[in-house]
């Protein structure tokens, strides 16, 4: 259903409440989500973006009925991916002629998902379109946030940034505005996205926020690709990126692990005990991987300064939940965390060395060249020598 947002500029996505996990299952999302698309309509009429695949049907036809597809001079693709592209195939079917302006990586990434020849109009940052009524759009390269071909659109005159992915979150709501919603779930869900998502590009990141204000364009709205719209104090968000991308962390400790007859499980409990002795204000908090959703583990990591992480030595190396957990924050380029490794064993006893290993390759720095590992499970005086590892932990 059309929704206005300012003016002539109308919201025309889909809100998916079913939506429990996002790129395959690579991202949980317990909020769902929304694929925003919108409809500007001055002397020209623009399409920004278009929604996921599945609802191709149910956008078109929306779009059939309230805005006339003959009607749309001009689509705006910000970015391929296949949450915003999906519905172009059946769009595109309809008004096969109607330009497309995206970035040159765009073309790539679309003719290499649909194989289509379409009216494709290449922009780079500062080039503007005339859409009528003294107003204009304005484009601006946002390569690497979070794909090559990323881009954000500004319009004059209603100052709206057309954000794409940046400042999303997957947050299903009917409320659209941020003024409107509960906080705490928007900054959680804004979190978590920035955490598993925009993470890896920190660098790119902070240039690309310095770009964006040098422009010295007033930002009235913020209109994402996901979830809600900023539009009181829209900078906020700009401002929170700015101090998540700085290699975030905040006075927590995270302990991780996985446990096969609980002698691990003992160990985490105890090493919890002693940072918690040792310094009694930093937060300390502990997982099970196995019982614990991978992305907001994730988060849990990102507002870390240490993680401690534990495994049982099992046919000579480590359980493949807590190797799979690592792998996956490797590939989140944390920086500037510390991290420690404990395990309980039986006879050969290389879990604290292969963790040590893994962390190390994910980027952390190691509070502790051996770690901390039991013979069988965890005696009085195990358990009292965790608790003064954990003491070490929290004094590193
Ligand atoms: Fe929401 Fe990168 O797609």
């Amino acid at each position: 259903m059309k929704k206005k947002i300012k003016n002539n500029v109308y919201w025309v996505g889909i809100t998916d409440w079913d939506l429990r996990s996002f790129h395959g299952n690579d991202y949980s999302t317990h909020s769902g989500s929304s694929y925003n698309s919108y409809l500007i309509q001055e002397e020209k009429t623009v399409l920004i973006d278009t929604v996921w695949a599945p609802f191709a049907d149910q956008f078109v036809e929306n779009l059939e009925e309230e805005v006339g597809l003959k009607n749309i001079d001009f689509i705006v693709m910000n970015h391929g991916e296949v949450d915003h592209s999906g519905a172009l195939v059946k769009l595109m079917e309809k008004i096969p002629d109607t330009p497309i302006y995206c970035t040159a990586n765009a073309i790539k990434s679309l003719t290499g998902q649909y194989h289509k020849d379409w009216n494709f109009n290449i922009v780079k940052t500062g080039d503007r379109l005339d859409i009528g009524n003294g107003k204009e759009l304005i484009f601006v390269q946002m390569s690497m946030l979070h794909w090559p071909d990323s881009m954000a659109t500004y319009l004059t005159g209603d100052n709206i940034l057309f954000s794409n992915d940046a400042f999303g979150q997957h947050y299903a709501t009917e409320l659209m505005f941020n003024d409107l919603v509960d906080e705490c779930v928007l900054y959680k869900e804004a979190k978590k996205y920035y955490a598993n998502i925009i993470n890896p590009f920190n660098p790119l990141l902070i240039k690309k926020l310095d770009e964006i204000v040098s422009l010295k364009l007033p930002i009235d709205i913020i209109a994402t690709s996901h979830g809600v719209i900023w539009r009181d104090n829209p900078m906020q968000i700009v401002e929170k990126y700015y101090e998540w991308a700085n290699n975030y962390q905040e006075n927590q400790i995270t302990i991780i692990y996985d446990t096969m007859w609980d002698g691990t499980k003992a160990l985490a409990e105890n090493i919890s005990k002693g940072i918690q002795l040792a310094d009694p204000d930093v937060n300390v908090k502990i997982f099970n991987v196995s019982k614990t959703d991978e992305n907001d583990l994730v988060t849990e990591v990102f507002q870390s300064k240490s993680i401690i992480v534990g495994s049982p030595t099992v046919n000579n190396t480590i359980l493949s939940s807590v190797a799979g957990f690592i792998q996956l924050i490797k590939r989140l380029k944390f920086k500037d965390k510390k991290a420690a490794s404990f395990g309980c064993y039986g006879w050969s006893g290389e879990c604290t060395k292969i963790l040590n290993e893994l962390l190390s390759d994910a980027g952390f720095s190691l509070i502790d060249d051996e770690g901390f590992k039991v013979m069988w499970n965890p005696d009085e005086e195990k358990k009292n020598e965790a608790i003064e590892f954990g003491k070490k932990i929290a004094k590193a």
